[in-house]
């Protein structure tokens, strides 16, 4: 029997579906976060080092990522949403996690985050950084560079938040740069 040849649109929403699978997981759902909008929470305890969530979406090529990495900037301009969707994957292409059916993009920032972004081949993962406990709200550290740092604050209520969202390598230079601003208030 032959088999019947799928149209575009059926292949896309199969290729849609497979990710959609492949983005789900147990250990964590979706809701109202206490850090900003909706948040991923662990609903099973997460071992250290585990990858608990696949970071999925679409994959694009170097020109199309620069593409939309400049609307998103330019969306950031006009409403301070901070673009932070696109993964580097080769050295020909990117994962655009901007889709609604990768729930991992809703994981917000933290400066004292308990999980990161993982590369294992082509595929991106979150892994736990250590024992995550049911209820705790997923969190990585978003990597932002300094500049325009005041365009993020940070709301991660954590110790050692910094105030800002900005990648851990800038925190001791953050620190010292807002020191010096109060010292020059004084
Ligand atoms: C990828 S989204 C994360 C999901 C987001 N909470 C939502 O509901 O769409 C990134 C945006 O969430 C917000 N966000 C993430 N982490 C944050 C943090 N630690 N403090 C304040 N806002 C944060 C920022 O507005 C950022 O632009
Ligand atoms: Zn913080």
């Amino acid at each position: 029997m032959s088999k019947k040849k799928l149209t575009k649109e059926e292949k896309e929403r199969k290729r849609i579906a497979k990710l959609t699978e492949r983005g789900k997981s147990d250990f964590v759902e979706v809701r109202g976060s206490e850090i900003h909008g909706r948040g991923v929470y662990a609903v099973r305890s997460i071992p250290k080092e585990e990858y608990f969530i696949e970071y999925v979406g679409n994959r694009i090529d170097k020109d199309e990522s620069e593409r939309r990495a400049w609307a998103q900037y330019e969306e950031h301009e006009k409403t301070g949403a901070a673009a932070v969707y696109i993964f580097n994957l080769t050295k020909r292409w990117d994962l655009d996690g901007n889709v609604e059916w990768n729930p991992a993009r809703l994981i917000n920032h933290s400066c004292e985050p308990n999980s990161e972004a993982v590369q294992d081949g082509k595929r991106i993962f979150l892994q736990a950084l250590r024992d995550i406990d049911v209820g705790e709200e997923i969190t990585f550290d978003y990597g932002f560079e300094l500049d325009c740092f005041e365009d993020h604050p940070c709301r991660c209520g954590t110790e050692s938040c910094v105030g800002y969202i900005v990648g851990r390598e800038y925190h001791d230079e953050l620190a010292q740069l807002l020191a010096e601003r109060e010292t020059l208030k004084s």
